[in-house]
């Protein structure tokens, strides 16, 4: 095992790298948002991509947009690879899935300065879209390199606007025929690093994270039709009013998960009301529902109250009801052996380090199934993520790329 301590590792090129693509992609009510094949996407990934050939890589960008850079291994192989996603939420904030990057780049950068061509080939990659912020999917770049987007998808994902996964792609000259070409079966290994998005580390004082579970989530698109009326003549007793219905459905489901107890936990994330005008009693009312458990009994117990609930009250109150699941991914453990890796390297730096859960989505939830795959946290400052509060100090970063460095050479040298 190498000495990661010696590494070359220059936390202000770090924080410069973090400031620059931190500042490509706006949301105009504040905040980070670059979304799958936007203007602020296309910028990020160029920026990026001359990060990686600066470090003398290969690129290439795949049929969906993931960016890949390579440096060929002596004894070639499957590739060992790392990486992160460079989309964000609305309002996001410079730290989920940059920071993977940044991270990624930084720890080859450091291993090949130090300990020259590896073994096998190295690579980072740079994921096209994980958060689901643009089209109604998510998971877009890593269900690619696994052949896991379904025939006709990109013709059924849409904006807020209508246009379609396929009509975003051919206007960035990727062409759907080739989504397939994405897939990947060379890779010998995954490592992520990314922030926590939660508090555990921080209020508990531990440099690093090593993930044993990725939770498992669901999202549903939730519609509430009822009649729309005069919001002045309709008595209280005479209204099928679906806002009222959606707000005891809401109260009811976020009220079950608390019950639960954690890690259980639901979200409703967006709610709108048609048609939306302050006198009239809605004719439906759509809201979004994410409910996450890591651990699969106590995921299908969650998941089952919720769509009784919803049932329940629409039944009761002479609502119709739709439900149409957007995402629905198990809980994913990850790779015992790598984990293994990540804590020898972690205990070999003298650091304490936490095993948990990631409440967090992840690429690595995607992959994990089709390539020994594992994930490392660095402290999210008040756990706050999804938000441009989001923070790391580059000081609690530094940690986190030497661990994963340590990580690769056992992998790829
Ligand atoms: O939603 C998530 O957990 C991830 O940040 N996409
Ligand atoms: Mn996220
Ligand atoms: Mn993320």
């Amino acid at each position: 095992m190498i000495d990661v301590q010696t590494l070359a590792i220059d936390p202000s090129e770090l924080q410069a790298r973090i400031d620059r693509l931190g500042n490509i992609g706006s949301h105009p009510d504040g905040g980070l948002y670059r979304a799958l094949y936007d203007d602020g996407w296309v910028a990020g990934m160029a920026l990026v991509r001359s990060w990686l050939d600066e470090l003398g890589m290969a690129t290439r960008v795949d049929a969906v947009g993931n960016l890949w850079g390579r440096i060929e291994g002596s004894a070639g192989g499957d590739a060992v690879v790392t990486g992160s996603h460079i989309d964000t939420v609305r309002q996001g904030g410079k730290y989920d899935g940059a920071l993977g990057i940044h991270v990624g780049i930084a720890a080859v950068r450091a291993l090949v300065a130090a300990h020259g061509t590896p073994k096998r080939p190295l690579e980072v990659l740079v994921i096209c879209e994980e958060e689901g912020s643009r089209f109604s999917c998510n998971f877009w770049g890593a269900r690619a390199i696994v052949g896991r987007i379904e025939p006709g998808e990109h013709e059924r994902a849409v904006d807020a606007d209508g246009v379609t996964i396929g009509e975003a792609m051919r206007a960035r000259g990727f062409d759907p025929a080739h989504i397939p070409e994405a897939r990947r079966d060379d890779v010998a290994a995954f490592v992520e690093a990314h922030i926590e998005q939660g508090a555990i580390l921080e209020r508990e004082g531990y440099p690093i994270g090593i993930v044993s579970t990725i939770t498992g989530s669901r999202w549903l698109r939730v519609r509430v039709s009822g009649r729309q009326d005069h919001a002045g003549t309709t008595p209280m007793d005479l209204r099928r009013d679906p806002v009222a219905g959606a707000a005891h459905m809401i109260e009811r489901v976020t009220a079950a998960a608390t019950r639960m107890g954690r890690p259980a936990v639901a979200t409703v994330g967006r709610i709108a009301a048609n048609p939306g005008s302050v006198n009239v009693v809605p004719g439906w009312c759509e809201f979004t529902i994410d409910a996450r458990h890591a651990e699969p009994e106590p995921r299908r117990a969650l998941l089952a109250e919720i769509d009784a609930i919803l049932a329940d009250v629409a039944r009761e109150r002479g609502l119709e009801l739709e439900a149409e699941t957007m995402a629905d991914h198990d809980p994913v453990p990850m790779h015992e052996e790598i984990r293994g890796i990540l804590e020898e390297v972690v205990q070999g730096m003298g650091l304490r380090y936490l095993v948990m859960p990631s409440g967090a989505g992840h690429d690595s939830e995607i992959l994990a199934p089709r390539f020994p795959t594992a994930m490392l946290f660095v402290p999210s400052r008040d756990g706050r993520s999804h938000t441009p509060a989001e923070y790391t100090p580059v000081e609690q970063i530094v940690p986190g790329v030497r661990a994963l460095a340590g990580a690769l050479h056992r992998l790829a040298y």
